[in-house]
């Protein structure tokens, strides 16, 4: 029994953090309901180019996806993620950041994962979203 269980645990030291909290099927629920807030926010819904926002729902899946250790199929569509960057053309206020903030607030705590998975999700993405801000508005 002892040795049964040393395996058990150094499989799961091994697990990714994107296995850990579901894999796929965890960070398409998470996007779907953050967009679902995005699509009647009056600040940020204008901010989307795309009429539809399906196509950004999908890249950002990819991102987070790949960036949580799951597969690298966002780079291998987009290249080199450059997030700054590729917000540049976009002004990230810090109104916008506390709406996109708020949203994703409502999407991570529906996920209903353990306080220890959702402190890390949650921890970086307040960080990233204060590094996202490009303008004081
Ligand atoms: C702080 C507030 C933020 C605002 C207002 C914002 C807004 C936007 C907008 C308008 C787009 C373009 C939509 C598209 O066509 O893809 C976009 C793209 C994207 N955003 Fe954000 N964003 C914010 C923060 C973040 C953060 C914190 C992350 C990562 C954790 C992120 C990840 C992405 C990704 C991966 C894309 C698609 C990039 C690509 O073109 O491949 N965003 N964002």
């Amino acid at each position: 029994m002892d040795d049964v269980k040393e395996i058990r645990r150094g499989t799961l030291q091994e697990q990714t953090f994107y296995e850990q909290v579901g894999g796929e099927e965890t960070f398409r629920r998470l996007v779907h309901r953050f967009y679902e807030g995005v699509a009647g926010d009056p600040l940020l819904r204008p901010m989307y180019p795309e009429e539809d926002l399906g196509p950004a729902e999908e890249r950002f899946t990819l991102f987070l996806i790949q960036y949580w250790g799951g597969p690298t199929t966002y780079s291998e569509n987009r290249g080199h993620p450059r997030l700054r960057m590729r917000h540049a053309p976009f002004a990230v206020d810090r109104a916008a950041h506390d709406a996109w903030l708020k949203h994703m607030r409502v999407a991570v705590e529906e996920l209903g994962l353990s306080e220890e998975h959702e402190h890390t999700l949650w921890n970086y993405l307040t960080y990233a979203a204060a590094s996202m801000v490009n303008t004081e508005g």
